[in-house]
């Protein structure tokens, strides 16, 4: 039996980043992690492979619909599957082995294994307990279904089938007009398939600003994706090779079936907290299945602490990082903080998508008098040179103080620039520090030094 100041039970980005930043602090530090390679979802079956699929038929988009018009004439390539495949699974090993030289660095023990907890102060892995001052689940998130559609991960599959197809798909049904969905359904649109999305709500991407969602939803139909809205899926019946979507248009209850080789199951995902013995533990959860946690990512048992997409707020890798680093300041005595109000969140298709802060319909909501600065990627050359004119920046700034309490991107680069804007709110800027802050051309940011500028005399450029 080993003894550590802290175990940590799981290894994606919430648990490696706090495991790194424990040992950091001088904090004799181990990861509980029973798959294969460390890195958790995000690493080895979300964010990284996915976006080098997104990165792959990307390409293959700009060959087939912008290079000739740049005088790049030729044969458009062709897609090898199988080595589309193979080049997404290098870079998860690359990733994957990453991390661990980085616990070998800084001497972390991996615990091989699925781990629980039987008492306070002990993690059981496999056949052995071992001791921990302190433990810090960060054991993520699971795909949640529906009731009544069974997920094969062959025909009926969730993101992590939709990595790994044996082929690329003629038609593919996406449940949900979430992140997952948007971005998976993007890739297939782009390899080749026919993609309908079947969306519940009358909107997609719940939660984002009113606007943005219009604009996105129209490039997405422009780039050939289907929509079905207001459709709250049933039931799906998945045959050998196929499967039937049964679902009812929300506003007459009419019943209608569409066929899909794939249909890909994106109604969102549920804290994974199964095995880890915290019901007899007596771990506080909240009804949506989540860990309770207080101001320093203490459960309601001392010494147990939770972070990530276990806990609430949104799921997103580096919400769970910033937890991660601020819990192992906590451990080592010192102050740890997360800004929730400032959390970036990005969709990483083509225009990319990116928010941060309030949106214009919350704004409204809580009754605050604010003032709108926009500005079209159309007047930015640099978009322009590069096909990338569709879309704009936001930036939604207080009224009366001119202090940016949101911002929303659809444009090139977007989920870089809203980085520029972060900064600027988590050190309580202006729309007009932003606008004075010179901005080298020709770039992406100078949309947003634009946006800004439309917050005070206007902009220049449009
Ligand atoms: P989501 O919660 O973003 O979207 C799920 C969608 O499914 C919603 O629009 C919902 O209205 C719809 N839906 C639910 N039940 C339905 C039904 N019966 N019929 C039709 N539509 C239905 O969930 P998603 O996309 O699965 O993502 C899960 C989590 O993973 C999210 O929290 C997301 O933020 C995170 N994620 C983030 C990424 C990023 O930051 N780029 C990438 C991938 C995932």
């Amino acid at each position: 039996m080993a003894s550590y100041d802290v175990i940590i039970i799981g290894s994606g980005p919430g648990g490696y980043v706090c495991a790194i930043r424990c040992a950091q602090l001088g904090l004799k530090t181990a990861v509980v992690e029973g798959r294969e390679t460390l890195g958790g979802t995000c690493l080895n079956v979300g964010c990284i492979p996915s976006k080098a699929l997104l990165h792959a038929s990307h390409m293959l988009h700009e060959a087939e619909h912008n290079f000739a018009k740049m005088g790049l004439k030729g044969k458009s390539p062709s897609v090898d599957w199988k080595q589309m495949l193979a080049y997404k699974d290098d870079v998860i090993g690359q990733n994957t082995k990453g991390i661990e030289f980085l616990f070998k660095k800084n001497k972390i023990d991996w615990l091989k294994g699925w781990g629980s907890i039987p008492e306070v102060g002990k993690v059981k892995v496999g056949d052995e307990t071992h001791e921990a001052k302190n433990i810090i689940i960060a054991s993520g998130s699971e795909s949640s279904s529906l009731p009544g559609v069974e997920i094969d991960e062959k025909v009926v599959v969730t993101s992590t089938g939709a990595l790994e197809l044996p082929k690329v798909p003629k038609t593919m049904v996406v449940i949900g007009a979430g992140v997952i969905g948007l971005e998976m359904g993007s890739v297939y649109a782009r390899l080749g398939s026919e993609v309908t999305v079947v969306e519940y709500l009358d909107a997609i991407t719940p939660g984002m600003d009113g606007e943005v969602q219009k604009s996105f939803q129209r490039t997405l139909k422009k780039q050939g994706i289907k929509f079905v809205m207001g459709a709250a899926v049933q039931s799906v019946e998945a045959l050998k090779t196929k499967a039937k979507v049964n679902y009812k248009l929300r506003k007459d209850d009419s019943e209608h079936q569409l066929d899909a080789d794939v249909v890909l199951v994106a109604t969102g995902r549920k804290p994974y907290v199964d095995g880890l013995g915290l019901d007899s533990l007596g771990v506080e959860m909240t009804e949506r299945g989540q860990i309770k946690t207080d101001d320093h990512w203490q459960t309601n048992i001392k010494g147990v602490y939770a972070i990530g997409d276990a806990i609430e707020g949104p799921m997103l890798a580096h919400k769970a990082e910033d937890e991660g680093m601020a819990v192992a300041c906590v451990l080592a005595g010192q102050h740890g903080h997360v800004n929730y109000n400032v959390i970036p969140g990005v969709i990483y298709t083509h225009p990319e998508v990116a928010n941060v802060g309030q949106t214009e319909e919350n704004l409204k909501d809580q009754g605050r008098a604010y003032k709108v600065g926009k500005f079209s990627f159309m007047g930015n050359g640099r978009a322009k040179a590069n096909f990338a004119g569709d879309g704009f920046v936001k930036i939604l700034a207080d009224k009366e103080t001119d202090r940016i309490l949101g911002a929303h991107i659809i444009g090139p680069m977007a989920g870089d620039l809203i980085h520029e804007i972060c900064v600027a709110m988590e050190f309580g800027a202006s729309a007009e520090d932003l606008a004075l802050t010179c901005h080298a051309h020709p770039t992406y940011s100078e949309a947003v030094r634009e946006a800004a500028l439309a917050c005070g005399d206007g902009p220049i450029h449009s």
